[in-house]
């Protein structure tokens, strides 16, 4: 129940920073469930992913403590097996804790997920691998039960190399009884991240970032001290935001090779950027072209930039066409984003973009997570001020977001409801936060 001001128009400098990447981070923190010692985590971004979380965590019975990006994950309590739906529902990523509980504890009991409102998004996939590996599983009322007598290494073949799933496997299947394969697995950088960290707890995981990763169980595993990648995603948004508003911004503290068809992509809509070995430099640019963009898994165009990219493409000269190839309604925000004046038209999965001028501010509200980070970017550029509600989205994946544009001279204000603030409170962990 907050809401974004912003005033269009102003042109962003200086350097921003990347943070820790959201979608590692989750599955990072699902994964400490596997060990009794404690994980501490670094890089670890303040958003309310995070929070909800550890909150997920707390509830299974784990002491968790964050202070100054970092995170202790420690078993406190006796742990139970089950996750409340209250928690679970908000996000999918608690999906996650699955396969960690079913390989510790032998049962799991985890509400069926929430998460962005981008399409129907199944389970299929984990709960069928799951079973490939002898568990006995049931969805009754809202919730997942699943069982096993000790899990047992397989061969798993992916019907489509799900992100989620694969993470969720690679999970269950380190404490897994002989030798797992994954076939046609999903090879983001956050599963290779994943896997490294596992295997610095003592698994044995190879393959991780291919088709096929090989996972030789192990019996039991240590708590690590390891730091979180940094978020491509995030990178990705603060280079559109340079780009429209006709800015010279230093993105930094990222791997571009994790984004680099992204950049091949933006290179192809003829924006000038310059690599170094920290980031990328956004030059103030000229024009942009229209591009036709596909997303597909990694290393394909990545979906949660498509929103943002679609606001890019709104002021290119020329026709462009995206087409989303990852979830089947990912195009919520377009509605909102035709409030500013971009001429877009969906069609099934495609959506055709006729570049315009400029943009008008708008009143509209965030549609989901990545939608809402797009419909800031048009308020960015647009001529007026721009009023963005339902900014909670936006919060679930982007730290500090107004502060690191503020930073850069935007003029962006968060406005707050007194009323609303206090009943968002209790999604903090109730362990103290130093
Ligand atoms: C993760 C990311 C999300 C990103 C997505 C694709 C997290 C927390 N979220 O989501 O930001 O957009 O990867 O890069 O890491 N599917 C099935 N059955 C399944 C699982 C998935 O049909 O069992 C389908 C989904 O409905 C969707 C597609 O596969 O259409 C991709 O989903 P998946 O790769 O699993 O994405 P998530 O892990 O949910």
């Amino acid at each position: 129940m907050e809401k974004y001001i912003i005033k269009g128009g102003k042109k962003l400098k200086g350097e921003v920073r990347v943070s820790g990447a959201k979608n590692a981070t989750l599955k990072l923190m699902a994964a400490s469930i596997l060990t009794e010692e404690p994980t501490l985590l670094r890089n670890v971004p303040n958003i309310k992913d995070v929070y909800f979380m550890c909150r997920v965590l707390e509830e299974l019975g784990f002491k968790v403590r964050m202070e100054n990006r970092t995170v202790e994950i420690k078993p406190h309590f006796s742990l139970k097996i089950e996750t409340p739906y209250e928690l679970v529902s908000k996000m999918r990523a608690s999906i996650g804790v699955l396969g960690p509980l079913l390989a510790r504890l032998g049962k799991a009991r985890v509400a069926l997920p929430g998460g962005c409102n981008i399409g129907s998004r199944k389970i299929d996939l984990h709960l069928r691998g799951l079973e490939v590996l002898r568990a006995r599983i049931k969805v009754e009322h809202g919730f997942i039960e699943a069982e096993a007598n000790g899990l047992v290494g397989d061969k798993i073949s992916l019907d489509f190399p799900s992100v989620g799933a694969t993470e969720n496997l690679l999970m269950a299947a380190v404490l897994a009884e002989g030798t797992t394969f994954i076939e046609n697995a999903a090879h983001e950088p956050e599963i290779v991240d994943l896997a490294n960290f596992l295997n610095k707890m003592g698994a044995k995981i190879k393959g991780a970032g291919t088709f096929l990763i090989e996972i030789q169980g192990v019996k039991r595993l240590h708590g690590v001290d390891y730091t979180v990648m940094s978020d491509r995603i995030e990178a990705g948004t603060f280079i559109v935001a340079a780009v429209l508003t006709k800015g010279e911004v230093y993105v930094k503290g990222f791997r571009k090779d994790y984004l680099e068809l992204v950049l091949d992509k933006f290179r192809e809509a003829g924006l000038k950027l310059l690599a170094d070995s920290q980031g990328i430099w956004v030059a103030e640019q000229k024009g942009i072209k229209a591009i036709d963009i596909v997303t597909l898994p990694y290393p394909g165009f990545p979906t949660d930039l498509q929103p943002q990219v679609m606001v890019l493409l709104s002021l290119a000269d020329g026709t462009s066409i995206i087409t989303e190839n990852v979830f089947e309604s990912r195009f919520a925000h377009v509605e909102e984003l035709k409030r500013f004046g971009c001429d877009i038209e969906t069609q099934g999965h495609h959506a055709i973009i006729r570049g315009t001028n400029k943009l008008n501010a708008a009143k509209i509200n965030a549609t989901d997570l990545r939608g809402g980070a797009a419909l800031v970017l048009a308020g960015l550029v647009a001529n007026g001020s721009t009023q963005v509600g339902e900014i909670h989205h936006i919060d679930r994946g982007y730290e500090h977001f107004e502060q690191k544009l503020r930073g850069l001279g935007a003029d962006i204000i968060r406005q707050k409801d007194s009323k609303f603030a206090a009943a968002e409170r209790p999604l903090l962990p109730s362990q103290p936060w130093l």
